[in-house]
């Protein structure tokens, strides 16, 4: 019970990734709010941990009044948190000639702009207090490029160079700031994706899971969750205390090539 008394922000913390992140930190002892556009989501994850659920987009740049709305009355505008674990993202593929602007800009202010947000809203405690956590689920996509994810690899590159920064200026703060960086996981997201790959491409399900997601990697599995969440624990727990500023692969051996 490394986590006993501290606060944990999941965004995503609905399904997949940041669902076993906000299972995994609340049985290390954390108050987990578990953030997510889907409200019924949360509230169902947040019933099952004890936490506290918050529906928000964070596709809206004004998502921090929503989520200031619905939590108990402060005197304390700020967020209170000792950890974030900035999660929530999606997936859209196409060319970039057939890209959608709009849906460029929102994986960027999901992805991207919240994440900064968040930070904004929540370090000038975690200073105060000489103690905070930013776990940041990046990508192999993060650190390699795919064709077609134009969107994606530009936000996750991004995520990582706040990442870094955030890690610079809050390292004399006893802030600590990393990436996660898994290959393809377990999740609905993946699953989406594999149903549109395979448009993309013009071949079948099993192929686009053994041809193309896996073909990067050494090690031809799909990451399970938990696993994930394991790596986050790690880096919020004590053990994890020097570790900053770092991106930590999560890939079968995909950034080894
Ligand atoms: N699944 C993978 O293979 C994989 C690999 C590397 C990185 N990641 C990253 O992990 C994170 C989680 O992915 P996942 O696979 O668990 O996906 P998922 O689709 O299972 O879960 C994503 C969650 O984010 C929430 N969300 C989406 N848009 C939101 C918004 N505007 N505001 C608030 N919440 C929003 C969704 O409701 C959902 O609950 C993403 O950032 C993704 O890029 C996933």
């Amino acid at each position: 019970m490394s986590l006993e008394g501290r606060t944990a922000i999941v965004t995503g913390a609905g399904s997949g990734i940041g669902r076993a992140c906000a299972r995994r930190l609340a049985a290390e002892g954390a108050h987990v709010v578990v953030a997510d556009i889907n409200a019924e989501a949360a509230g169902e994850v947040a019933a099952e941990i004890g936490g506290t659920p918050v529906a928000v987009d964070l596709s809206d740049p004004e998502f921090l009044v929503a989520w200031r709305g619905q939590l108990p009355p402060s005197p304390d505008t700020r967020l209170h948190a000792d950890i974030v674990v900035n999660n929530a993202g999606f997936q859209h593929v196409a060319p970039i000639e057939e890209f959608p602007p709009e849906v460029f800009s929102k994986i960027m202010r999901v992805m991207v702009e919240a994440p900064f947000l968040l930070a904004r809203a929540v370090l000038p405690g975690m200073y105060e207090r000489g103690w905070g956590r930013i776990v940041n689920i990046s990508s192999v996509h993060g650190l390699r490029a795919s064709p077609f994810k134009s969107a994606y690899v530009t936000a996750k590159h991004a995520l990582e160079g706040l990442s870094k920064v955030i890690a610079l200026e809050g390292a004399p703060h006893g802030v600590t700031s990393n990436c996660v960086n898994p290959a393809y996981v377990r999740t609905p997201l993946v699953e989406n994706q594999i149903a549109d790959q395979a448009r993309t491409h013009g071949i079948g399900e099993d192929e686009v899971v053994e041809q193309i997601m896996l073909a990067p990697a050494a090690i031809k599995r799909l990451i399970e969750p938990d696993e994930v969440a394991a790596m986050v624990a790690y880096l919020c727990g004590p053990q994890g205390s020097f570790v900053t500023g770092a991106s930590i692969p999560i890939d079968g051996g995909w950034s080894a090539r």
